[in-house]
């Protein structure tokens, strides 16, 4: 009997398959199928930091902090009445959702900056979510702002963040950092309990023929695991934080190398919108098939087992699976570069 157990942020879990935030889990009946399909928990959509902002009263006050991002992020406002629900609405649906499932559901604060609206964390630790994850989306757009002030910005925002719950508190990063391994070892500093590798980035696509600048939302692929892969792989065993996998997971040999680089969770979205809630038994039944087929007796047994820390060569994860990428490519097939 194969033990798909595993622990992420204190819970206890019975598979690794956790539901990343999407609006797949705005339905209560949708959260209790996940379950009976083997999610062994939900991350509930986001509440975002312009949308509280707003709701407090405080807007006056917040925009005159000047932060651009936050001022163009509100032409986008009216977008939250179609894509969630206002935070009375959130916490009760939090409610709801933990009384209609037994596993454990995450709530999902999204915003950039550190400041009041801040505050709402403990509300949703109130209405029983079981942890936080905290989505720290922002795009560094001003020349006068530093890297180190970036993520000077962000570690303030987790520090608040922390200081204001007892429940475990997760941050959910973008691969954009100058130096994800430093910025990992800070926000383990600060006390941050897991770290969700990486938010995908929605690039707007250019209608030529509208002269305009368009949202797209495009589903992952696979290929978009091995970025992931490559710095669960690098960070594990070297921070005291939980590593989780968000992005390109749709297949049970995805949640198996998520493992092997030392995830704690595979966490899904887009392969849930695609294959439908039900995918979430196939690939339960896979892994474990898998796994019995290969002689492992339980997750904890493959977790890291392809970490840097793991493997004998470590240039694979250096400069060295560049070269040898690039140089191998133009000695086997030279014809085609010509
Ligand atoms: C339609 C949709 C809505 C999403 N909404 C949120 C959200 O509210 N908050 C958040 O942190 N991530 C959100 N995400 C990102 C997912 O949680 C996930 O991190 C990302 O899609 C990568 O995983 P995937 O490759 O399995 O899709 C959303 C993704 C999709 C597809």
């Amino acid at each position: 009997m194969v033990d798909l157990t595993t622990e992420y942020l204190g819970l206890k879990l019975k598979s690794p398959l956790v539901v990343s935030s999407t609006p797949l889990s705005q339905s209560i009946a949708t959260i209790r199928r996940m379950e009976d399909c083997g999610a062994a928990a939900v991350v509930l959509s986001s509440l975002f930091e312009e949308q509280l902002i707003l709701e407090s009263g405080a807007l006056d006050k917040d925009l005159t902090r000047g932060t651009e991002s936050f001022a163009e992020s509100l032409d986008y406002l009216p977008k939250f009445e179609d894509y969630g629900q206002g935070h009375e609405a959130y916490l009760e649906h939090l409610r709801k959702a933990k009384a209609a499932v037994s596993i454990p559901i995450l709530a999902s604060l999204n915003g950039a900056t550190a400041g009041g609206w801040v505050r709402f964390a403990k509300e949703l630790e109130q209405a029983g979510a079981d942890a936080l994850e905290l989505n720290t989306y922002s795009l560094a757009t001003d020349p006068l702002i530093s890297g180190a002030d970036v993520e000077k910005g962000l570690v303030k925002l987790v520090c608040q963040v922390k200081a204001s719950v007892g429940i475990p508190v997760a941050v959910k990063l973008s691969p954009f950092y100058t130096s994800v391994a430093n910025l990992a070892s800070q926000l383990d500093a600060v006390g941050a309990d897991g770290l969700v590798l990486f938010n995908r980035f929605y690039q707007p696509d250019f209608d030529i023929e509208n002269l305009d600048v368009v949202p797209s939302l495009h589903f992952s692929t696979s290929e978009e695991l091995l970025l992931r892969l490559h710095w669960v792989a690098i960070l594990f065993s070297h921070v005291k934080a939980d590593l989780a996998i968000t992005g390109g997971i749709h297949t049970a040999e995805d949640v198996l190398k998520t493992m092997m680089a030392g995830s704690q969770v595979a966490m899904l979205a887009s392969a849930l919108h695609v294959q439908g809630i039900d995918h979430l038994a196939s690939l339960r039944e896979q892994v474990v098939r898998w796994m019995t087929e290969h002689e492992y007796e339980s997750i904890r047994q493959m977790r890291g087992s392809l970490s840097r820390r793991s493997v004998p060569d470590t240039s694979p994860f250096e400069r060295g699976n560049y070269i040898k990428t690039l140089s191998s490519y133009t000695m086997e097939k030279p014809t085609t570069l010509q």
